[in-house]
């Protein structure tokens, strides 16, 4: 039985107010509710307002985790946040978040994994806790997709949503049984995580300018190479057979059997990918938490946000298992296997 040394505890997650359906898309590009619906899973997804910027969601989300842990800012040793949609260049967006939650002289960086950046970040968190560098981490998962979107390409800006995820991880200190009285009492916790990446599938899913290898001119700009450019089947492929093999490895790892899995979390990209892992893995889909319809996908921000809705909805309780598992640009994915 392997002995946890870090666990969640607190979630919290912020969606902006403005919400944009399929229908309200169909006039952008020559898109249909119906297709966006039956290929995707998406019905609707939420949108920043002008002005509001990543950080803001961040720190929103930020507070909600540690509200909901029963702490506060000075609490915190460390920031890490998921993002790949920054305020701005630089600084990265952690910078930012710690002055507006108010967490003064603890470090505070980014993790550049796409939709695998808050599973990254969970790791990270949890190898600090481990070896007593950090006793308390908060971990966010943010994105404001949709001010890097290409809104005339409808193969990319149907698919995308903003909103923010926050978990505080903290030392494992907790005893833990099923509610059920089934399972063992044990601590609740990170059982086995993993992050991986293959860089050779690096062009599938990128923005192609704005970095050291095509600064930005004008041309560029005008050619959208400042915007998100996808090889859609190309990701959706590797997705279905990434994330099954991570979980897979992870649920190995952990010591326990797919019985005793309660909940999956998995990247919220495409209902379709999420019944093709479910069907691989032999899990049944009623364990997975499922809110693309209403958030579309929201990259590094789509794990926390729907653990949070869970843990706040009463569905995820203390002394289950729950594995999340994230795939996306880098190729970059990984899985994580927790008691709650
Ligand atoms: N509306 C109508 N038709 C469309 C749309 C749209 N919004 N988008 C694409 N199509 C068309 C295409 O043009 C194509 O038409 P054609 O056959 O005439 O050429 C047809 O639909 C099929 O296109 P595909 O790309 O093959 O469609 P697919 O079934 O693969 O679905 C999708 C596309 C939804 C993008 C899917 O491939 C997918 O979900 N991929 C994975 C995305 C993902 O997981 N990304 C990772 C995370 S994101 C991150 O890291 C930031």
């Amino acid at each position: 039985m392997i002995d946890p040394t870090c666990r969640i505890l607190g979630t919290g997650h912020y969606a902006p107010e403005r919400v944009v359906d399929n229908a309200e898309l169909e006039k952008l590009v020559e898109t249909s509710d119906d297709w966006i619906t039956t290929r995707t899973g998406i019905k609707r997804r939420h949108i920043a307002a002008d002005g509001e910027v990543t950080s803001d969601m961040a720190a929103a989300a930020g507070r909600r985790a540690l509200e909901a842990a029963g702490l506060n800012a000075a609490d915190i040793d460390m920031i890490i946040v998921g993002t790949i949609t920054p305020d701005t260049p630089i600084p990265g967006c952690a910078v930012q978040v710690q002055q507006k939650i108010g967490a003064m002289d603890i470090p505070a960086f980014d993790i550049a994994a796409a939709c695998a950046g808050f599973v990254y970040g969970m790791q990270i968190g949890q190898q600090f806790i481990t070896s007593g560098a950090a006793r308390c981490v908060l971990v966010i998962g943010v994105e404001l997709l949709s001010r890097v979107l290409n809104w005339d390409d409808r193969t990319t800006c149907v698919l995308f949503g903003d909103g923010a995820g926050a978990v505080v991880l903290g030392p494992s200190d907790l005893e833990v049984d099923g509610d059920d009285g089934q399972r063992e009492t044990g601590r609740a916790g990170i059982l086995s995580c993993g992050i991986f990446t293959d860089g050779s599938l690096a062009s599938a899913l990128h923005i192609p300018a704005g970095g050291s290898a095509s600064p930005l001119d004008a041309q560029k700009i005008g050619d959208r190479e400042n915007k998100v450019h996808m090889v859609g089947n190309h990701v959706f492929r590797t997705a279905v057979k990434n994330l099954t093999s991570s979980s897979a490895q992870i649920l190995k790892a952990s010591g326990l059997t797919s019985a005793q899995l309660d909940w999956v979390v998995a990247h919220q990209a495409n209902i379709r990918i999420i019944h093709q892992v479910a069907n691989r893995l032999g899990f049944p889909l009623d364990k997975f938490v499922i809110n693309i319809d209403e958030f579309g996908n929201t990259s590094s921000a789509s794990i926390p946000i729907a653990l949070d809705q869970a843990v706040r909805d009463g569905r995820i309780q203390k002394g289950q298992h729950v594995l999340m598992c994230a795939l996306g640009a880098g190729i970059s994915w990984g899985a994580a296997l927790l008691r709650m």
